[in-house]
């Protein structure tokens, strides 16, 4: 059993509640449909890091609230800025629980290490986490496939304009309630293949959940929704053939080989985001008894074991969104579908299991989930 959870860390934090707390129906109000990152809970924790004062000082878990930033503050001209995102579910027997919050709270000091900005302890991350959500645990949705979506970020305050790392940085949690990441809920997507773009060069920041990247993808995004495709994929810097990842999401082929299943994602080459979902998926494939392989799939390779029946499904994986099933994929050559543009067995057994683990429903045989309450 891989355990990466460990039980809930108290942190030494100043809480102060709102004043103005919501009523119940208030509150449900907010919470109906809430779609995905447009409402906000009521508190936030905050912890200010300052070279000079020795690190990390004391933080405080406040009401949610607009920030105040110097004008030359780092982040707005050099964009020191990372962050994180993981969910909280609510349990059969009302516990909540997150979902591997450690694995983020690494991913986020990795991110941190490219960036030349502070790591965090792995126990204050979370400890900051669980303190949010005890305070804010009227917002976590019980219905299956609801969740309370964790944000976690940290930004450069330093107000000078040298162009260096920053001295000081502010890191905050927030949190949103949240239901399908996309509005038309589970159905397959188009993708759109950008050739003109990429999202990330070797030696560069695509391994890091860094904002900047997220910028650089927007005007591509742009391209694909302008083709009618509702997510872009990119493919590597080099050479342009290897596929890398969807817009904010892992990707995962299915083959069918000789009666065998066998899933194959992209390899972590430094250019892509390791996501929690893709790791979990690669081990609750060898849960299902199917091969998973990671390793370098070209585009070609893509169409062509579609054409030939080989690749029978593709997805694309990540928190937001869970499994979103790639109905169809078009490039300036033209549009081909996979599994004719319907969600597959193999994506609908995964997002399954991986709901089921998530909502208490199915036992947690690796470990995976953090008791909050
Ligand atoms: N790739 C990118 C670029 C992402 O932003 C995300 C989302 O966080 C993922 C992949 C999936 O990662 P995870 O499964 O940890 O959410
Ligand atoms: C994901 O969780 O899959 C994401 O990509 C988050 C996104 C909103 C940045």
């Amino acid at each position: 059993m891989s355990t990466d959870s460990a039980p809930a860390t108290k942190v030494d934090l100043e809480i102060l509640p709102t004043q103005h707390p919501l009523g119940d129906a208030e509150r449900a109000q907010r919470m109906q449909s809430p779609g995905f990152g447009r409402v906000f809970t009521e508190h936030m924790v905050a912890i200010s890091y300052s070279a000079d004062r020795g690190g990390w000082l004391r933080g405080q878990l406040k009401p949610y609230a607009p920030i105040t930033l110097d004008p030359a503050a780092m982040v707005l001209h050099y964009g020191q800025a990372i962050f994180e995102g993981f969910k909280a579910y609510r349990q059969p027997d009302g516990r909540i629980k997150t979902f591997r919050p450690e694995a983020n709270a690494h991913r986020f000091n990795s991110s941190a290490r490219r960036l030349a900005m502070p790591e965090m302890p792995v126990g204050l991350f979370v400890g900051c986490v669980d303190a949010l959500i005890r305070q804010d645990r009227g917002w976590v949705p019980a219905a299956v496939g609801e969740s309370l979506y964790i944000r976690p970020l940290m930004f450069a305050t330093e107000a000078a304009l040298g162009v260096r790392s920053s001295r000081d940085y502010d890191f905050l949690v927030i949190a949103s309630p949240a239901g399908a990441y996309f509005p038309q809920g589970v159905k397959p997507v188009t993708v759109w293949i950008s050739e003109d773009f990429v999202r990330a060069a070797p030696g560069g920041t695509g391994a890091a959940k860094f904002a900047g990247n997220y910028a650089a993808s927007l005007l591509a995004q742009m391209n694909a929704a302008a083709e009618g495709c509702a997510q872009v994929v990119w493919l590597d810097a080099v050479h342009r053939r290897y596929v890398e990842e969807m817009g904010g999401m892992n990707i995962f082929f299915v083959y069918q080989e000789g009666g065998r299943t066998v899933m194959v994602t992209p390899e972590l080459t430094g250019t892509l985001l390791p996501g929690i979902t893709r790791d979990s998926i690669i081990q609750l494939a060898r849960d299902f008894g199917y091969a998973a392989e990671e390793r370098k799939v070209t585009f070609d390779e893509w169409r062509s074991a579609v054409r030939d029946g080989r690749m029978t499904e593709a997805f694309a994986c990540g928190t937001a969104a869970v499994i979103t099933p790639i109905g169809a994929v078009k490039s300036r050559e033209g549009t081909f579908a996979i599994h004719n543009n319907e969600t597959g067995p193999v994506a609908a057994r995964f997002r399954e299991a991986l709901l089921n683990i998530q909502h208490g429903l199915a036992p947690d045989t690796h470990g995976w989930m953090h008791d909050v309450l």
